[in-house]
């Protein structure tokens, strides 16, 4: 059901959120737009594709995408890195806190991660695969901020440029909450608290 006043469907809401950026029906459509156009641009690359999710914040994007993309034989690999702590909001600098994937060689890559904001992650995880011996290295995020750091990051596919503010939903938190929303929106401040 939709309200006469917005786009956004009656699941798009949660007390703690001030405002919806991205619906979910704009996510799953454009969910959709990046996994047909990444098929494509990967039809040579059959069998020797590795996805890699950024975890956690990638969770909810990775498996519509991946579920989008149900032609092409590829391989799901895992990693996780770390930028932001519990209620901190400000980029501390990116570290890898897992494993990183195997058996890369001859492998093309294509990163998955929610929102490219100081860029520190997508180089950290840039230069890892290619001294590993990657093929190729590409990145897709779901959102982007309108920021110099952001922007400036070599990023291959972006879902949608957003105004730099905080956001939580479809895999993003504030302080691991917030991540099961299927919509992306910003935190009330008494939310932040
Ligand atoms: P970067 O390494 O600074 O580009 O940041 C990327 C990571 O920081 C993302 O994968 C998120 O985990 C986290 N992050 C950046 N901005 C936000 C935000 O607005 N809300 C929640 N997490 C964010
Ligand atoms: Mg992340």
């Amino acid at each position: 059901m939709h309200d006469s006043l917005s786009n956004h469907t009656n699941e798009d809401r949660h007390e703690d959120v001030e405002r919806v950026l991205v619906s979910s029906a704009a996510i799953a459509k454009r969910v959709v737009e990046l996994a047909q156009q990444i098929g494509n641009d990967y039809a040579h690359a059959d069998g020797r594709l590795t996805v890699v999710p950024v975890m956690t914040g990638s969770l909810l994007f990775a498996a519509d995408f991946v579920r989008a993309l149900p032609q092409r034989r590829l391989r799901l690999q895992l990693t996780t890195v770390s930028s932001y702590g519990g209620k901190n909001t400000a980029t501390r600098g990116s570290t890898l806190s897992g494993s990183l994937p195997k058996h890369l060689e001859g492998h093309h890559v294509l990163i998955l991660d929610d929102i490219l904001d100081s860029g520190g992650t997508l180089r950290l995880l840039r230069s890892e695969f290619e001294s590993r011996g990657a093929a190729s290295v590409r990145a897709c995020v779901l959102l982007r901020k309108k920021i110099p750091s952001a922007v400036s990051t070599p990023c291959e596919y972006v879902g949608f440029d957003i105004d730099d503010e905080f956001v939580v939903g479809y895999g993003l938190d504030y302080d691991d909450l917030y991540r099961n929303l299927p919509f992306v929106g910003t935190l009330r401040r008494e939310a932040r608290a």
